[in-house]
């Protein structure tokens, strides 16, 4: 295969990487709004570097959105008219009508676009999956899901991440559809500064608190920090009638246990996101190369981007408002 990856910052480095590693690639094409960056990359996993425009023309059989969120409507909107089997990041757009017109877009146009929901490839969310759609959980009755950076983000970040709902709860909006394959009815959130006032500055919180009723009456409670001094912190808890189900929970685990005889392994917490999901993104990579070759389904849709991103506006708009949001509210 001939595969194009276009943004060569963090995650698009690591997934040009991924790529070259696949026995089915045989070329690897980099491009980014600044060159010197493209070529960095191609040469650092083996890739050639290329224009944007050259890179979308030149005929690849799949091509890879890693650019900054602000690039991706457009970039999109290129590769779909090119016809190319595309991976965006998450989110495939800025925006609420962006996001619908892509969509709509991917939608008509018979081209394969996968969004990049990585905790839907990482071992412990698809078990976790398998064990509720087989009825080993029982009866759902609630479901809680923490989300804890190690470092906060650089000031520079923050103004153009969308805050803490859209940047790092979008994911827990996501695994919440993808755990039970129902959809959210209502949203409650709230959320403060606690130890960063750069977050202030920009009218985002460092600590965050999102309370969502799915339609069926299943209640999830959401948790977050921008910075965890134990490690990069993501967990989800399933409580179910026939059993509880606890994702995250191994041997990094950034939490000390207060009992003395607890089970707990004393190793250092994740690092990061990329060190915490390298199976994932691994998976979710290889994935998409089978789906651009016709031998896999889409396991992450456009219009599951726009669902996160509906429950997102939704918290952002309850914590402004200071009161509980309906989904219907978000059109
Ligand atoms: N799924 C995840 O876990 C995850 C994690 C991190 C980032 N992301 C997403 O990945 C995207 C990139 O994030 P990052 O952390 O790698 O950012 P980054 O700033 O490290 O890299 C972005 C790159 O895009 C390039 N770029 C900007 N505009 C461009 C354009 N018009 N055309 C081509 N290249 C362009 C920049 O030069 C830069 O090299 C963001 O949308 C972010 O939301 C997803």
């Amino acid at each position: 295969m001939r595969v194009g990856v276009i943004g060569a910052g963090r995650i698009g480095r690591m997934h040009a990487r991924f790529i070259m590693e696949n026995p089915e690639v045989k070329e690897l094409v980099v491009a980014d709004a600044d060159a010197g960056r493209a070529e960095a990359v191609a040469k650092e996993v083996g890739g050639e570097a290329r224009q944007i425009e050259e890179t979308v023309s030149s005929g690849l059989d799949a091509v890879v959105i890693a650019a900054s969120t602000s690039a991706h409507a457009g970039l999109v909107g290129m590769c779909l008219d090119a016809g190319l089997p595309t991976f965006c990041e998450k989110p495939v757009a800025a925006g609420y009508e962006e996001t619908v017109g892509i969509a709509r877009r991917v939608e008509s146009s018979g081209t394969v676009l996968q969004v990049g929901f990585m905790r839907r490839f990482d071992p412990g969310y698809v078990e976790a999956r398998r064990l509720i759609s087989s009825g080993s959980v029982g009866t759902i009755y609630s479901i809680r899901l923490a989300t804890h950076d190690y470092e906060p983000p650089p000031e520079s970040y923050i103004p153009t991440s969308g805050g803490v709902f859209r940047d790092m709860h979008v994911h827990d909006f996501d695994a919440l559809r993808f755990l039970t394959g129902g959809e959210v009815e209502e949203v409650y959130a709230t959320g403060s500064v606690r130890k960063f006032p750069m977050f202030e500055k920009h009218s985002d919180v460092d600590t965050s608190a999102i309370m969502l009723t799915m339609a069926d009456g299943v209640v999830a409670v959401a948790t977050g920090t921008r910075q965890n001094a134990l490690g990069y912190d993501v967990r989800t808890e399933v409580i179910g009638s026939d059993a509880n189900l606890a994702i995250g929970f191994d041997s990094r685990v950034a939490l000390r246990s207060t009992e003395p005889n607890h089970i707990l392994a004393e190793k250092p917490g994740w690092s990061g996101f990329p060190e915490r999901f390298e199976v994932a993104y691994r998976a979710e990579m290889d994935h998409f190369l089978r789906l651009a070759t016709g031998e896999a389904e889409n396991p992450c849709t456009a219009r599951d981007s726009l669902e996160a991103l509906r429950v997102a506006m939704a918290a952002d708009l309850s914590r402004k408002e200071r009161r509980p949001v309906k989904m219907e509210e978000i059109r």
